[in-house]
């Protein structure tokens, strides 16, 4: 059905295809939601092109410029009519393989604005708008012309005209640890230096938005600066300086602008992933999991990434921790620090590494044919250290290699503040790193490898057509505790970085109070993480004998959690402050809720309506003590055990820094 909701009889006409007999110059066309509340309304003023946004009358964007700059050409940004429009609605359905929400609805009015140039060189570009309940996006194509065969894009001149006093949330852009920045709450008016995307946003309105990117391919990652008064995107450059280098026809991402009344609803619009095509094929091969890790013993210091006395990754210590797997009942193990090139400086020396030659005292045919025995997958681990250059001349052949071992799984990482391709130093999330990033999971679907990457370009939903990109980190994770990070970081991450799709935040550290890599975290925060921060790769982070001799009562939540669910359902929480969500298992009536807070205690009260009615639920309690302290006191936990039925009330208190974890197993 097509739902319009346009003012102007002459343009509602126009929208079913009509052709304008003269040049129009002059229109504005109104995109309306589904549920009619959310307008974009396109302007074009004199031949200029822009855009406003409203919800409920209430303004959440202002007269905001569209167009693209280009080298050695005239910008794509005025003198221009419209040719002709296009509309359509759609409402379908969708079954995702993982993810927060089994069945995605995928309902938005369509526009596409057809423009030409009245002048010469009288170029032609379509503006494709896409109006959800939840947000807006629109984006540009530009078909193939006999005046232009290609492009190279200096500047995206698109702006996202927010009210400058309204309050954000975002990380910088630019610096050497990529996304790995803690979130900083200021004004508008004060983002005069470029910021990642997805940016939150509360307009003064009260409205709360994040405006982003969807479907990012072969295109500079889009950053967002202050310029002249208004939000202006601010593509990242390439090494000379431009954007974008591209041949047409091409569409550039999609511009994004999620708007909810709360933030806690921005967490479950799945607009983004909408945005996205659907899977390139079939991927029933891939799998969800949880995996253990050769890894935090190196974070604190027992054993080192590179050969020598207190080396990892040794075929001794990979036979333990497959046993441990065993013993745990988790499937997947990672091993760090397996291949030549860790030796000395691996930061500096990572163009040496070797993606197919394992370490002396690293035995992989034996190692993988005693996990297979085990019923243990091994996930490989390719460091790059951003020397795309060198890895891409193994990639195929190591993906290969790795397939002929039985691995299915892959942790990639981009360590170092620049990536080198074709000799050049390049932003990781410039064109060309995007290019690469985009290389690396297409050859990987090829193989029928899963990835989970580090230091990636961000998500902007394209694992819904690949869903073999299973995660990313792109955040400061576990890996910066010791210092480096507060508790009300977690309590950021869902209205910021998480909106932008799952992390591998490397959660469940037990040995929370190791003198040397200290956590500003209690014992059940440890397992509030699998619930607040998804991932479909969910790594049990510390080291096994935490999880099978310390504390086993804990553990059981670990094992218990799943890593992809059927329904996500947010309960409560502000920005910064605090966060509790309620999911419920994948293709199960069991339900898992957790949550956090930053360095505040808080007794929160949460209402059980999600539960089937007339049922009872055994619900598993893990819990801060009354005295528990991120600081002084952070391994107090209690476990408690209730019977409880929808419509009961569950008070549940978490300790400054702490958090909780409850697991729900309805009764048959
Ligand atoms: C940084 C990654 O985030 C971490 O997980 C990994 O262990 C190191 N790089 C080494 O690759």
């Amino acid at each position: 059905m097509i739902q319009l909701g346009y003012a102007n009889v002459g343009i509602y006409m126009s929208l079913f295809g009509n052709l304008f007999r003269k040049p129009k110059t002059d229109a504005v066309f109104d995109v309306v939601s589904p549920n009619k509340r959310l307008v974009l309304s396109f302007l074009l003023d004199r031949g200029e092109i822009s855009y406003f946004v409203s919800k409920d009358d209430k303004i959440i964007l202002r007269k905001s410029k569209l167009g693209i700059a280009l080298k050695d050409a005239q910008p794509l940004t005025d003198h221009f009519a419209v040719v002709r429009t296009y509309s359509r609605s759609v409402d379908e359905s969708w079954t995702a393989y993982w993810g927060e929400q089994h069945e995605i609805r995928n309902n938005y009015n369509e526009l596409a604005v057809y423009l030409e140039e009245i002048v010469r060189p009288k170029r032609i570009m379509t503006i494709r708008f896409r109006v959800f309940d939840d947000g807006v996006a629109f984006r540009y194509e530009i078909p193939a012309q006999p005046e232009m065969e290609n492009m190279i894009v200096e500047d995206e001149l698109t702006e996202f005209s927010v009210d400058t006093n309204s309050k954000s949330w975002s990380i910088p852009a630019y610096q050497p640890d990529r996304y790995e920045y803690n979130y900083i709450e200021r004004p508008v008016f004060s983002l005069t230096e470029s910021v990642h995307t997805p940016l939150t946003i509360q307009t003064t309105s009260g409205h709360f938005i994040s405006i982003h990117e969807a479907a990012l391919y072969n295109y500079g990652s889009m950053t967002i600066k202050l310029s002249n008064s208004s939000l202006k995107s601010d593509i990242t450059p390439l090494s000379d300086g431009m954007r974008a280098y591209v041949e047409l026809p091409f569409s550039t991402p999609w511009r994004t602008i999620q708007v909810a009344h709360d933030a806690l609803d921005l967490t479950t619009s799945r607009m983004i992933l909408n945005l996205n095509e659907p899977p390139k094929g079939d991927f029933s091969w891939v799998q969800p999991t949880k995996f253990l890790g050769i890894w935090w013993a190196m974070f604190v210091g027992e054993w080192t990434w590179a050969p020598g006395e207190r080396h990892g990754a040794t075929t001794e210590h990979a036979f333990q921790y497959i046993d441990y797997c065993r013993r745990l009942g988790i499937t997947a193990l990672l091993i760090e620090g397996w291949n030549d090139g860790w030796e000395g400086d691996w930061l500096e020396n990572g163009i040496n590494n070797k993606f197919m030659v394992a370490t002396q005292d690293f035995d992989l045919d034996a190692i993988t044919n005693y996990a297979h025995q085990n019923g243990v997958e091994l996930v490989g681990h390719h460091e790059t250290v951003g020397f795309i250059d060198n890895y891409e001349d193994q990639l195929e052949d190591a993906y290969k290699f790795l397939t002929q071992h039985g691995i299915r799984y892959v942790k990639s990482g981009y360590a170092g503040s620049k990536m080198t391709i074709n000799g050049r130093r390049e932003f990781h999330h410039s064109q060309l790193g995007v290019l690469h990033y985009q290389r690396a999971l297409e050859l990987a679907a090829k193989y029928h490898i899963m990835l989970d990457v580090h230091e990636p370009i961000k998500g902007t939903g394209i694992e819904r057509t690949w869903p073999n990109l299973m995660t990313r980190e792109g955040a400061r994770g576990q890996e910066y505790e010791g210092g480096a990070l507060e508790p009300s970081h977690a309590c950021f991450l869902p209205y910021t970085r998480l909106l932008s799709g799952g992390m591998d935040y490397t959660p469940g550290i037990f040995d929370i109070a190791n003198f040397s890599k200290r956590l500003a975290s209690t014992l059940t925060r440890q397992l509030a993480y699998y619930v607040t921060i998804y991932s479909s790769m969910q790594m049990a982070a510390d080291r096994p004998q935490f999880y099978a001799d310390t504390y086993p009562d804990l553990f059981q939540f670990i094992r218990d959690v799943p890593s992809r669910f059927e329904q996500t359902i947010p309960l409560l929480g502000e920005i910064g402050k605090s966060y509790v969500v309620a999911r419920q298992g994948w293709e199960s009536n069991d339900w898992f809720i957790g949550g956090v807070t930053n360095e505040e205690g808080r007794r929160v009260q949460l209402y059980l309506d999600f539960l089937d009615n007339g049922a009872n639920y055994v619900a598993t309690i893990y819990r801060d003590s009354d005295d528990a302290h991120y600081r002084d006191h952070q391994l107090g936990y209690v476990i408690e055990e209730k019977v409880l039925r929808r419509g009961d009330k569950l008070e549940v208190y978490m300790a400054p820094g702490g958090g909780f974890a409850v697991k729900l197993q309805k009764q048959q």
